[in-house]
């Protein structure tokens, strides 16, 4: 093992060695969210909602963490969510992240606002997922699914949860905007944290040039620095379940649908051929205030008991692995933990992070007297605010 991850005993621990690692408007573009972070913060507190309740004497010598999901049989429960400029934290991060994910037998879903040319990516690491924001009109939504596609991904997630740009005012706090604009304070946050400057950033000028937003559209995006403010993204607030009608019809493969919180949203989705659905408030960084995915996950299984209801936000332990899976959920990701994972160590950091994170699924499903995930249910879970504990 690295040295580096010698000290790296838990997923929070990336954090705080991402902080020392990461230019700091870099660092705060992924660790914080939208507004005054209420939604950031509910996503942690919904798993404190629930207490576990073990059972003991029950044979729990020989049990697995694997999850069966989609068709597919996966060595855990969770997965890496999508994640937004990974290149720029870590070198090749989207492939590092992504091989990391296949060689664990875990999913990846390959961000839709990625800098590494996703051909490149799942050529890396086949069985890599991909997700999308639907571009705003006909043409380009066919051409990037047709472009998907035609690289062979079998998985496809529309991101649903970002009709406008969010208020994400601390990352102008903190100097972060897309695209980075040239100047002597971002300069000087890059001579400062040397090691991110020589082993990411110049590393990847000097090999790749100028990162891109790849693989929002068909065709290449707005480079990541540049003296345009303009983001490049399409106008998506006229968006309506029309438009993803017309993307099931014209996509063979599977499709999920992430950033839903309504029993409503994810019927439709169901009802317009979703083959699954990704609860998630989009880790706090879009509508501040929105509700935690646990909260309001066990009205969206017992909307959608014929397809996969998957969740994300907050899973920092594998006690919120087995309380997200015992309220209901098939399956759960987790974003920023890899992000940073991938920062502080490239692949290793990945992999050592998913084995944390697996350690500990297996060692609480011992601890809770179960030796298959699909054992757990409700009577594993005390709901704190009830006196009988009653869900
Ligand atoms: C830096 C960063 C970039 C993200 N980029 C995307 C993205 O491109 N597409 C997407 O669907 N979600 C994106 N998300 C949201 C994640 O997929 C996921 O919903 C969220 O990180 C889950 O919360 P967690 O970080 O607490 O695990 C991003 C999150 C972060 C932190």
């Amino acid at each position: 093992m690295p040295i580096s991850l010698k000290h790296i005993l838990s997923l929070d621990d990336f954090e705080k060695a991402a902080r020392r690692h990461l230019p700091h408007p870099l660092f705060m573009f992924v660790a914080s969210a939208a507004q005054d972070g209420h939604t950031i913060r509910a996503n942690r507190s919904s798993f404190d909602d629930f207490a576990l309740v073990p059972r003991v004497l029950v044979d729990i010598s020989r049990r697995t963490t694997e999850k069966t999901l989609l068709g597919q049989t996966w060595k855990a429960p969770f997965g890496i969510s999508p994640v937004g400029v990974a290149a720029l934290c870590a070198y090749r991060g989207d492939i590092v992240m992504a091989k990391a994910a296949a060689a664990a037998g875990i999913p990846m879903a390959l961000s839709g606002a990625s800098l590494i040319h996703m051909e490149e990516v799942v050529a890396q690491a086949p069985g890599t997922w991909f997700q999308a924001y639907m571009p705003g009109d006909e043409p380009r939504t066919f051409a990037l699914v047709e472009r998907v596609a035609q690289n062979g991904f079998d998985t496809m997630v529309i991101t649903l949860d970002t009709a406008v740009a969010a208020n994400r005012e601390n990352n102008t706090r903190a100097g972060f905007h897309i695209p980075l604009r040239p100047s002597l304070r971002l300069a000087w946050d890059g001579v400062s944290h040397p090691r991110w400057l020589l082993g990411t950033m110049m590393r990847t000028l000097l090999h790749h040039g100028m990162p891109h937003f790849e693989n929002t559209y068909a065709t290449r995006g707005v480079p990541i620095i540049s003296r345009h403010v303009e983001r490049g993204y399409s106008e998506r607030g006229h968006l309506h379940w029309k438009h993803f009608e017309k993307i099931r019809d014209m996509w063979k493969g599977r499709l999920l649908v992430k950033g839903v919180l309504s029993v409503h949203d994810a019927r439709q989705a169901r009802d317009l051929g979703a083959d699954g659905v990704i609860v998630s408030n989009h880790g706090g960084r879009q509508l501040d205030g929105a509700v935690a995915p646990m909260r309001v996950l066990p009205g969206i299984v017992a909307a959608c008991p014929d397809i996969p209801v998957m969740l994300d936000g907050g899973i920092r332990r594998g006690g919120d692995v087995l309380k997200a899976l015992a309220l209901g959920a098939q399956f759960v990701f987790t974003g920023r933990p890899f992000i940073f994972a991938a920062a502080v160590a490239g692949e290793a950091g990945v992999r050592h992070a998913i084995s944390l994170l697996s350690a500990e699924v297996d060692r609480d499903m011992a601890l809770l007297g179960i030796t298959h995930l699909d054992q757990l249910n409700r009577d594993h879970l005390f709901r704190l605010a009830s006196p009988s504990g009653e869900l």
